[in-house]
């Protein structure tokens, strides 16, 4: 027992030398924490067998999706969706906590309400390769996400949004185009009530049977099942 719990020790050591330059390689284009970026890199590597586009709603300054890109490769298509203005407000369904920290302009995780140019993540996806792979899509999910057409299914569908109403448009339109065996990953999940009610509503409201899984410290995963 202890000797398999050594080995599976090493291993995670030996994975970790894998991702951690890619996660150094992008450290400024990023807010995800180390060990989540990392966690975040694993999980996906798991589903290159998944054919489909990349697509990642909430990019910031694109360096967890560029990450996602260095390990998944440039023979699929990328698509990043983004207001490049910071996010909208927090309503009260995003709960208390969400309020309070956006009206606090001075905290140390405040990011300028996560705004971001869009040169930044257009210089991470070149840093990645990408970039003839890649669309960005710029505007609210509410405008952008409705109208987003594709031929090829979703193999992994990254939301990074954080509030109720940013998740759902997300959800509610690109949930549907995952692939069977596909992987969504909600990063705030465990971060912000609005992102888990989102979630909750999303899976109730289509009788959806997939199960909710940890996937890192703020965010969880889950494998998109067979349609009814
Ligand atoms: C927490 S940041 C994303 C962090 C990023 N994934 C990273 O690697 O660091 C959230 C992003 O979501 C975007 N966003 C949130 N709600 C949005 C909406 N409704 N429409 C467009 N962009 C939105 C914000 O502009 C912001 O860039």
């Amino acid at each position: 027992m202890m000797i398999e719990t050594a080995k599976k020790y090493l291993k995670e050591i030996q994975t970790d030398k894998f991702y951690t330059p890619i996660h150094k390689k992008y450290l400024q284009f990023t807010m995800v924490k180390r060990r989540d970026y990392i966690d975040c890199l694993k999980l996906v590597s798991r589903f290159k067998h998944i054919n489909g586009s990349i697509i990642e709603c909430g990019v910031w300054r694109g360096g967890m999706i560029a990450g996602i890109a260095d390990v998944m490769g440039n023979a699929r298509n990328y698509y990043l969706f983004d207001s490049f203005e910071g996010l909208p407000d927090a309503k009260e369904i995003d709960g208390q906590t969400a309020i309070a920290w956006q009206a606090d302009k001075t905290s140390a995780g405040y990011y300028d309400n996560c705004k971001a140019e869009m040169e930044w993540a257009q210089k991470a996806i070149g840093l990645a390769g990408v970039t003839n792979k890649t669309s960005f899509i710029k505007g609210w999910f509410d405008d952008t996400v409705p109208q987003f057409k594709a031929d090829e299914p979703i193999a992994v569908l990254r939301l990074d949004g954080d509030w109720y109403d940013s998740t759902m448009v997300c959800l509610d339109h690109l949930f549907p185009k995952v692939a069977e065996g596909g992987l969504i990953i909600l990063d705030d999940y465990y971060a912000w009530d609005g992102c888990s009610k989102a979630l909750h509503d999303y899976l109730s409201k289509h009788k959806r049977p997939e199960r909710i899984v940890q996937a890192y410290s703020s965010g969880c995963y889950l494998i998109k099942k067979h349609d009814p």
